[in-house]
């Protein structure tokens, strides 16, 4: 293990180690009972390998208390889909870290599609997302009337002929340079293309679909998830307020913080979490050091939680 890994795990033991021996002691009495709410809201995937959990739900698979209603996700085949302004979106990836997503025009993925062209600008007003400035916008235009430059541009060819030409451009001024006036076009509309992940020299080479399916990094704002997760909970809402569910019940922000309160009323001794050998049964430890020596059990197990 890393030792800044091993720093980060032991600062979580140090936090928690009072609430996993609780959970895990209150899991020996009560034989797995766990709190509804803490099991609906586990993460699911729509198959395809990518854990969906809050802010985000899947429809049909997590209550829609696990997330906030307009992050709601359903799955198509095997992909979650993300419905924004009447449009669909395959999300690609999702930082949970840092509150972003990958998405794409799921229109580019779908092979009944033969000419997967936008047609309306994306919208976010009136959601919680915005657009990230490292994307790039890819602008189309439609049935102009002459043939555009051969440099930087996709031909469309789908819906071009020999009079009216559709294509798409990354810059404006290209074709300003090239003494192309847009006003030969009839209509324009642009997609967010997150280009910072690719080799300009290879962006050249893609056709527009190619260049679709790169899709775009948006970010989010929600109340923040880091505290309650760390300390082994999962957000959600109760009665539309925010709420961390954890293994026993829903807590106000994490786990760790109302457990405290519970080990004092129901005098939980250090003691008595010591007489169960819990050590290979925490969830934590299977992240973290492979084979704890005796030593670094006993230490852990009877280290109190640090006061911060
Ligand atoms: C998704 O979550 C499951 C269980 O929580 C975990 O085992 C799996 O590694 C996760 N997958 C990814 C791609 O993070
Ligand atoms: C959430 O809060 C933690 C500290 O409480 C902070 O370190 C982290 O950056 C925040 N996450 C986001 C995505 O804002
Ligand atoms: C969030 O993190 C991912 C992976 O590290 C990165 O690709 C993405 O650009 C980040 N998002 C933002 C908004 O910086
Ligand atoms: C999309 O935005 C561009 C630039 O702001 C604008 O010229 C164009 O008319 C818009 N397209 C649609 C379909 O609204
Ligand atoms: C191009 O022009 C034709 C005929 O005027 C029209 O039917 C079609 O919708 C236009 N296409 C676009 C993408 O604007
Ligand atoms: C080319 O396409 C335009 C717009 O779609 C249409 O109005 C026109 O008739 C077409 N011309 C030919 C020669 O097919
Ligand atoms: C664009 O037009 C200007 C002025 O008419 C001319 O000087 C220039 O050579 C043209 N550029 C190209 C690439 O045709
Ligand atoms: C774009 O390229 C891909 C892969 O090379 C190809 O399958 C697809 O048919 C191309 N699309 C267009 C519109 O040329």
């Amino acid at each position: 293990m890393e030792p800044k890994n091993f720093f980060t795990f032991t600062t979580v033991l140090h936090k928690c180690t009072i609430t996993i021996i609780t959970i895990f002691t209150s899991l020996a009495n009560h034989t797995l009972a766990l709190d509804p709410h803490f099991e609906a809201c586990a993460p699911k995937t729509c198959g395809n390998g990518l854990n969906i959990s809050y802010p985000f739900w899947i429809s049909g698979k997590q209550q829609s208390y696990c997330g906030y209603p307009n992050f709601e996700i359903t799955c198509g085949d095997e992909e979650p889909i993300l419905s924004i302004s009447e449009e669909d979106y395959i999300i690609k990836n999702i930082f949970y870290a840092n509150n972003s997503l990958l998405l794409a025009s799921a229109a580019a993925y779908d092979r009944q599609e033969t000419c997967p062209t936008p047609h309306h600008n994306i919208s976010l007003s009136r959601t919680p997302f915005d657009l990230i400035s490292t994307d790039t916008n890819l602008f189309f235009f439609y049935n102009c009337t002459k043939k555009p430059p051969d440099y930087y541009t996709y031909p469309i060819d789908c819906i071009s002929n020999s009079t009216h030409y559709s294509f798409a451009a990354f810059h404006e001024e290209v074709l300003l340079k090239a003494n192309y006036s847009l006003d030969l076009c009839r209509n324009s509309a642009f997609v967010p293309v997150d280009v910072e992940s690719i080799n300009i020299a290879n962006l050249w080479q893609m056709n527009y679909t190619e260049v679709l399916k790169m899709g775009f990094l948006l970010d989010w704002t929600t109340h923040n998830c880091t505290s309650c997760e760390a300390s082994g909970g999962r957000c959600g809402f109760k009665d539309s307020k925010f709420v961390c569910f954890c293994t026993d019940k829903p807590h106000v922000e994490t786990c760790c913080h109302d457990t405290l309160k519970d080990i004092k009323s129901d005098g939980y001794s250090k003691e008595k979490a010591e007489e169960l050998d819990i050590t290979d049964d925490v969830g934590l430890l299977k992240h973290g050091p492979p084979t704890p020596s005796p030593d670094s059990r006993t230490s852990w197990k009877t280290t109190p939680p640090s006061s911060n």
